[in-house]
C-alpha cells in the first residue's frame, strides 16, 4: 500500500501511498472517453440523457442516479483511497446521512465521543429520534469501544484526528474489534481531516471511508460536498441506491471543482504539513500559550501512532491560550492573515473559537469532558508564506497578551 522513502516532515511516518499523484492526475479522466477527446472532463449539465430505444441508454439516464462528471471524481476518488467505489454527495452531511439508512430503527450506532458538531448533532438530533440507538464511546480506549458494542450494533463510526481536540483513534485496532464483534458491524472512518494523502482508513480494515470534500480534498473553500469510497459490492449497491433515492446528489458543476482540486491534493497537503509543524512549533515554544496540540508533534499524546497510521498531518492545529475567553477573543481578532471563519482544508489559513463557533452544538457538559474550553483556539493552516503565517500568530499573541514575552 505504501511505498517510497519520506524525507522532511514526513520522516518517521508511513511511506507515501504508491503513485497518487499519477493517479490524482489520471484516474477517471481519460480523454477517450469523450468523443470530443477533451482532456480535461467537460462539466455535464445535462440533467437527462437520449436514449437509442426505451431503456437502450448509454449509460446514462438521468442526472440523480448517474452523471459522466460526477463519474469522473468519484474514479480518482476511489483510486486514491485504494478503494474499488465512490459515492459523491451533496455535503458531508449528506454522507453521513446516506450512510445511517443502511440501518434501520433500533439498530446501534456507536460514535466516537469527539466528532464534528454537526455529526453529533445529526446523531442525536436526527438519528435517535428515528428509533436508532446512538452511544458515544472514547475509541481512543479500546476497552471502551469492546464495552459499548452492543447486540444491535451495526455501525461504529470513528474520526481520526478528532476536530477539534486531535484526538488519534488507532483505526486497526477499532476495525478489529468491531469486526471480532460481528463481521457485518460497518467501520466508517470519517477521513476529512487527513485527506486521502496522508490517511488510508480502507487498507486498516475501515469498511467505509468518508469525507467532508469541503475541506481539503477540494482544497479551495468554494464547494461543499461529501464523499464515501467502500470496497465491499453488498455496501456499495447500497450506497449507489441510496444516492438516487435519496438524491443527496451534488451539481455537476461542483464534481469539476472537486476533480480539479485533486490533481494537487498531494502538493498543498505537504505544504500544509510543513506550514502547520513550524507554526506547531513555535506556538509550543512560546510562553503565551498553554498547550500545543498537533499530531506532527512528539509531545502529541499519540505522535507514534500517527507516525504509524498516516504518511504526514495536515494542517489543523488546536492550541490553548494562557488566560481567559477574553484572551482568546483578542487573540481571534488580532488576527490579520488568518481569517476569523468557520471549516478548514481550503489554501488560506483559518482560525476559529470551536466553544462559541463550530461545536456550540455540543452539549456544554460534553464540551468540558472534552476540553472544548473557551481558551481552546482552532487553526487550519494554509499554503500562505511560512514567516508570515508565524508572524500573524505571533502579532496576535502580542495583542492578547500585550504585558507578556
Ligand atoms: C470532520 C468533519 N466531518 C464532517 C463535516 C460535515 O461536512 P459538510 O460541512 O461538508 O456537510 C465537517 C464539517 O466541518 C467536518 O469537519
Amino acid at each position: 500500500m505504501a511505498s517510497q522513502k519520506q524525507g522532511g516532515c514526513s520522516s518517521g511516518f508511513l511511506a507515501e501511498f504508491k503513485s497518487f499523484a499519477t493517479e490524482a492526475i489520471h484516474v477517471g479522466q481519460d480523454p477517450e472517453q469523450w468523443k470530443s477527446m477533451a482532456v480535461v472532463p467537460p462539466i455535464s449539465l445535462s440533467t437527462t440523457f437520449k436514449q437509442h430505444g426505451p431503456g437502450d441508454h448509454a449509460g446514462f439516464e438521468y442526472s440523480r442516479s448517474g452523471n459522466p462528471t460526477r463519474n469522473c471524481l468519484e474514479k480518482a476518488v476511489a483510486a486514491l483511497d485504494g478503494a474499488k467505489h465512490c459515492v459523491a454527495l451533496a455535503s458531508g452531511l449528506a454522507a453521513t446521512m446516506t450512510i445511517t439508512h443502511l440501518l434501520k430503527s433500533g439498530d446501534g450506532i456507536v460514535c466516537m465521543n469527539d466528532v464534528y458538531g454537526g455529526t453529533n448533532r445529526y446523531f442525536r438530533k436526527v438519528a435517535m429520534e428515528l428509533g436508532l440507538d446512538v452511544s458515544f464511546a472514547d475509541c481512543t480506549k479500546l476497552e471502551l469501544l469492546k464495552a459499548a458494542l452492543k447486540s444491535n450494533t451495526k455501525l461504529v463510526w470513528i474520526e481520526t484526528p478528532t476536530n477539534p481536540t486531535m484526538k488519534v483513534v488507532d483505526i486497526k485496532a477499532c476495525a478489529a474489534i468491531a469486526h471480532e464483534h460481528s463481521k457485518n458491524t460497518i467501520v466508517v472512518v470519517d477521513n476529512t481531516f487527513m485527506s486521502a494523502y496522508f490517511q488510508r482508513p480502507l487498507a486498516l480494515g475501515a469498511d467505509m471511508c468518508m469525507y467532508s470534500a469541503t475541506k481539503y480534498m477540494n482544497g479551495h473553500s468554494d464547494v461543499v460536498m461529501g464523499l464515501i469510497s467502500v470496497s465491499r459490492e453488498d455496501l456499495y449497491e447500497r450506497l449507489k441506491f441510496f444516492q438516487n433515492a435519496l438524491g443527496a446528489v451534488p451539481s455537476p458543476f461542483d464534481c469539476y471543482m472537486c476533480n480539479r482540486g485533486l490533481k494537487t491534493l498531494h502538493l498543498r497537503m505537504k505544504q500544509h504539513f510543513s506550514n502547520a509543524l513550524a507554526a506547531a512549533k513555535f506556538l509550543e515554544a512560546d510562553p503565551r500559550v498553554e498547550r500545543v496540540i498537533f499530531p506532527g508533534l512528539p509531545s502529541h499524546p499519540q505522535h507514534e501512532l500517527v507516525k504509524r497510521q498516516c504518511t504526514g498531518c495536515p494542517g489543523m492545529i488546536s492550541f490553548y491560550i494562557k488566560g481567559k475567553l477574553e484572551h482568546a477573543t483578542a487573540f481571534l481578532k488580532g488576527l490579520k492573515l488568518f481569517t476569523l471563519a468557520e471549516s478548514l482544508g481550503g489554501y488560506e489559513s483559518l482560525a476559529e473559537h470551536p466553544a462559541i463557533m463550530t461545536h456550540a452544538s455540543v452539549p456544554e457538559n460534553e464540551r468540558a469532558e472534552l476540553g472544548i474550553s473557551d481558551t481552546l483556539i482552532r487553526l487550519s493552516v494554509g499554503l500562505e508564506d511560512e514567516q508570515d503565517i508565524i508572524q500573524d500568530l505571533d502579532q496576535a499573541l502580542a495583542a492578547a497578551h500585550p504585558n507578556k514575552k
